[in-house]
């Protein structure tokens, strides 16, 4: 490269696919592939697991050492605004796990198959698995067992691992009765663990367990070889997941009781837009240092 272009570089953006993912360094804790799961299990490490959606939040969440990453249909509600999850299509996630692809290349990164897209038969649910593929996925996550017995073989048999979700499923919300604890009835708790059981037997190589006991998400992670992934499922469960806008307290509406909220970033970005606000009101944004001569 000669003087004149390397000073171009330094001066003017480069556009460059890579550009933005150019100095994210993985770390020993960052999962790379299904065996890392697999791995932290037999050695009783906890996995740590983070909903994101975009490139800011997905770095920091790989520069702070979360072992993988999951592009959630709750995207629909954090992002879009609307009022569940029934909402996210499959062209809607497939910017965000392009995005978080993009920035963090190299992590396990998981995405959901949104509503519909695995129950209209095999082809369109895997033309949805192929999208998600092909924008990044290492993996898909899909809710419930009854009537995903095929769909799930077939994706494995394809090459594609998948991660099971059960307990309470927020795209079964209106069947369900609304977001509230599953398995509370003996009956309705050894329905959980046979769908666990049986979504391991048909090659899944992780769930994620939601809003169950403690006691129903101890017993599902010790009786099964695959990690049990929690949320709202007790401590004992192999690893954790939440929603890093939940975390940070930027969600709207509504915050389960599972959650814990790290920052209260609501409070914080209306501070920050408030003060720029009432700073162009006084004339005191920008200063001189911040102007062109
Ligand atoms: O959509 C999502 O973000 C999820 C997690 C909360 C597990 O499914």
């Amino acid at each position: 490269m000669n003087m004149l272009s390397q000073s171009l570089h330094t001066s003017f953006p480069v556009l460059s696919p890579n550009l933005s993912s150019r100095d994210i360094v993985l770390s020993q804790r960052s999962f790379r592939s299904v065996s890392d799961f697999q791995k932290a299990k037999k050695e009783g490490r906890k996995i740590s697991m983070l909903s994101v959606y975009d490139a800011i939040y997905s770095r920091l969440a790989v520069e702070a050492g979360v072992n993988t990453l999951l592009v959630g249909d709750s995207v629909a509600m954090a992002l879009y605004g609307f009022e569940s999850t029934i909402h996210a299509t499959v062209e809607m996630i497939a910017p965000h796990v392009e995005a978080v692809r993009r920035t963090c290349p190299g992590i396990f990164l998981v995405a959901d198959l949104p509503f519909g897209s695995y129950r209209k038969g095999l082809k369109a649910a895997m033309k949805a698995v192929e999208a998600l593929a092909r924008a990044g996925a290492s993996a898909v996550k899909l809710e419930g067992v009854a009537g995903n017995e095929k769909i799930v073989s077939h994706i494995v048999e394809s090459g594609i691992p998948v991660m099971g979700h059960l307990g309470l499923t927020p795209q079964h919300a209106l069947a369900l009765g609304g977001y509230k604890a599953q398995g509370r009835t003996e009956k309705g708790a050894s329905r959980i663990l046979e769908d666990a059981k049986k979504l391991e037997d048909l090659g899944a190589f992780s769930l994620v367990l939601e809003c169950v006991s403690r006691r129903l998400g101890s017993q599902t992670s010790s009786q099964l070889s695959i990690p049990v992934i929690g949320i709202g499922a007790g401590a004992e469960a192999d690893g954790q997941v939440l929603v890093a806008y939940d975390i940070l307290g930027l969600s709207l509406g509504r915050t389960p009781r599972f959650v814990r909220r790290y920052l209260d970033g609501r409070a914080l970005v209306l501070k920050a837009f408030e003060e720029f606000f009432q700073q162009i009101d006084r004339a005191e944004y920008p200063s001189e240092a911040e102007s062109y001569s």
